[in-house]
């Protein structure tokens, strides 16, 4: 099929939407994306004709359930190439990544081992492992980035010996996209284990964990055209077998005694409580969508509109665009600052025209730190943006600059 972004366009009911007096120029997909009427009517569907608690009734409404969650599942893994059983349903990327460091990280980091992680990691990625390298005595090894935002290979022996990374695939800020499978060979020469962050990957590009032979990896499901409040995190099965579990209660123990329990197969183990089975429903639509849009496309699309904002925005005189100067290297993410204008007020202005941007950390205040920028302004893209966005972006930069410098 082909790509037609016009089409696609018609798919996204917000997208009609005036901000301001103005069509919404929505520009904010790194923070969350829009969700086409699939995903909404499946969403309805789900609540209006099926609704029960999954796992746990033998009636019809609870085996519909249980059947539309756990096809959603298969769903999801057949998206990035995993097997269902290694699908573990999250609250959103920060509880995917938490989970590794709260049961993986706890059982198996020691006084003295070391964590390698990378400085340009989302903090939900970062934190949890800064808290536990201080609660265990552990040494966190940070690797830097060059002057491109690309992580040199005079980084790389910082990974050799640590018995687990957390790395980001694609950053959310400089767009640099990691090398995945590189990094988790270097890991696993030594052992180690490699935790992957794909929250800003697996919306944009095709993502096969089994070819990128990590150990586990995670994402939000409302970057990727999906609902809030689900997250994914996969992990290769034997690893998720020989894991605690991370939170105790229904639906993950098998046998339940006074004193004793037996907990329950993955990839249940690791879903006490009820879920969030709308939530679940909702995002398997969403890579339905993606897949039948077709991810190369989609990456194709986004990235001519990457090369096309970078030119045009690269021309604007005092902008500064972050991260690697190739578009191949990157995903359709631009942070960028302009000489003498604070992130923040840009934002506003463009808010007026009904731009969406954002503006500040991107929770990675460690990487600006360390490029020694200010909070910066991102504009960030999806497959229903378009060239003609981008064109309205640029005259109201330029206006921007002339009202407050
Ligand atoms: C790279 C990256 N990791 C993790 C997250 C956290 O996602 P969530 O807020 O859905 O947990 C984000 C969100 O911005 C992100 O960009």
């Amino acid at each position: 099929m082909e790509f037609n972004v016009e089409k696609i366009r018609e798919d996204f009911p917000i997208l009609k939407r005036q901000v301001n007096g103005h069509p919404l120029i929505y520009l904010d997909n790194g923070a969350t994306s829009q969700k086409p009427m699939q995903v909404i009517d499946a969403i309805c569907d789900y609540y209006k004709n099926h609704n029960a608690n999954v796992h746990r009734g033998i009636h019809k409404l609870s085996e519909e359930s249980t059947m539309m969650y756990e096809e959603a599942r298969k769903e999801i893994a057949q998206f990035i190439n995993a097997s269902p059983e290694e699908i573990i349903f999250t609250k959103n990327a920060s509880e995917s990544l938490n989970l590794v460091a709260k049961t993986y990280g706890e059982a198996n980091i020691k006084n003295g081992d070391k964590i390698a992680t990378t400085i340009m990691e989302h903090h939900s990625g970062y934190i949890p492992w800064v808290a536990l390298a201080e609660k265990k005595g552990a040494k966190l090894d940070v690797l830097k980035v060059d002057g491109e935002g690309i992580i040199p290979e005079s980084e790389y022996p910082k990974l050799e010996g640590a018995k687990i990374a957390s790395i980001v695939h694609a950053s959310n800020v400089l767009g640099t996209i990691n090398p995945a499978r590189e990094f988790g060979k270097i890991i696993h020469e030594s052992g180690g284990k490699i935790l992957i962050d794909g929250s800003q990957s697996v919306p944009h590009m095709k993502v096969d964990v089994k070819e990128m032979d990590c150990d586990f990896f995670a994402f939000t499901g409302h970057k990727m055209l999906g609902p809030t409040g689900i997250g994914v995190l996969y992990g290769k099965k034997e690893l998720l077998e020989e894991m605690p579990p991370f939170l105790y209660g229904g639906d993950m123990v098998a046998d339940a005694k006074l004193n004793s329990f037996k907990w329950a197969e993955v990839p249940h183990k690791f879903e006490a409580g009820t879920p969030n089975v709308a939530g679940v429903i909702g995002l398997g639509e969403a890579a339905r969508y993606l897949k039948n849009v077709g991810m190369d496309k989609v990456r194709n699309h986004e990235l001519s509109l990457l090369s096309y904002a970078m030119e045009k925005l690269g021309a604007v005189e005092g902008l500064t665009i972050y991260g690697p100067k190739e578009a191949e290297k990157r995903t359709g993410v631009i942070a960028f600052n302009i000489e003498g204008i604070s992130s923040i007020d840009l934002s506003s202005f463009l808010d007026e025209y009904g731009i969406a941007l954002r503006s500040g950390y991107h929770c990675a205040q460690p990487l600006h730190e360390e490029l020694k920028i200010l909070p910066s302004a991102r504009a960030s893209f999806a497959l229903y943006n378009t060239k003609a966005e981008i064109d309205s972006l640029v005259p109201r930069i330029e206006e921007v600059k002339k009202a407050l410098s």
